[in-house]
């Protein structure tokens, strides 16, 4: 095996220092910043994602609430409890956890959080901003990812870089921070013309597809930074998660990877923190 193993749960431990630390100042300063999270129903995977948001923020000193909601609330319900989060100064950032039961529409409740208590920068002033290169709250996964570049000393002016997938969550997201940082950026998809030759072409490649270890090694520029957003289940066993990236015969090519677990997972959730102090640090001005 070629590649340097990106340690993401070593880097998200680095930011998270951080974070508390900024959690310190401003206490000192008499504000305690505030996270609200609101899980609607009882999907266990979100489950554990939250149960993990909430210990976390109480970890680095702050103030953190989960409101859980039963699976059969009313769109009005949601929409009550975001108004009232909202509206609580003690809160200053809010994340509803995706995906929401069948009949809620995410899309409505997600842009009913006030702009700068998006701390997972779904909104479209958010979004708009990023784009703009404006100071925006910018989505978690896509932010971890930049730092683990950063971190890693991986310079992007004049790279090609790759994205495959075009989630709002995290393809689009990534794209916009990518070129903000002179990288010449290509987009990929599900219609997108041999692909593996374009992702060939990547000094970059950041694989956001939901498909389990699709990205072979022989798709893998040789020295290429290979950054695997994928969380699959591996069919047949328990609990078992692996990346979009065929991990095995990509770290034979590769300069440096993520793997899956402990790549980029561990990222989003330091992110949603520096997020919420961020947001904090805004609504104090
Ligand atoms: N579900 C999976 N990832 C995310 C995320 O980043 N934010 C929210 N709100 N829900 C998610």
């Amino acid at each position: 095996m070629a590649a340097q193993i990106i340690d993401g749960k070593a880097i998200s431990q680095q930011v998270k220092d951080e974070v508390a630390l900024e959690v310190a100042k401003l206490k000192e300063q008499g504000v305690t910043p505030g996270l609200a999270v609101i899980l609607v129903g009882e999907d266990p995977a979100s489950n554990v994602y939250v149960t993990n948001k909430e210990r976390t923020a109480k970890e680095l000193g702050m103030h953190s609430v989960l409101h859980r909601l039963p699976a059969d609330s009313s769109q009005a319900d949601v929409e009550a409890l975001v108004d009232q989060l909202n509206a609580d100064p003690a809160i200053h950032g809010i994340l509803v956890q995706s995906p929401l039961p069948k009949g809620l529409d995410e899309e409505t409740i997600f842009r009913r959080v006030l702009p700068y208590k998006d701390v997972d920068g779904f909104h479209p002033e958010n979004v708009g901003k990023l784009w703009l290169g404006d100071n925006a709250l910018v989505a978690c996964t896509p932010a971890g990812c930049m730092v683990l570049l950063e971190k890693m000393g991986v310079d992007l002016k004049g790279k090609k870089a790759v994205v495959v997938g075009r989630s709002n969550i995290v393809g689009k997201p990534m794209a916009a921070l990518l070129l903000a940082k002179h990288a010449t950026v290509t987009v990929c998809h599900s219609r997108t013309a041999d692909l593996p030759a374009v992702c060939r072409e990547a000094d970059v490649l950041v694989a956001a597809v939901g498909r389990l270890q699709m990205i072979k090694g022989d798709w893998v520029k040789p020295g290429a930074v290979v950054i695997d957003v994928g969380i699959n289940p591996v069919p047949g066993t328990k609990s078992k998660i692996r990346g979009d990236v065929d991990f095995d015969s990509a770290a034979e090519v590769a300069g440096a990877i993520t793997p899956v677990p402990g790549g980029v997972g561990p990222m989003t959730i330091a992110m949603l923190m520096s997020n919420t102090v961020k947001a904090c640090k805004m609504q104090m001005k």
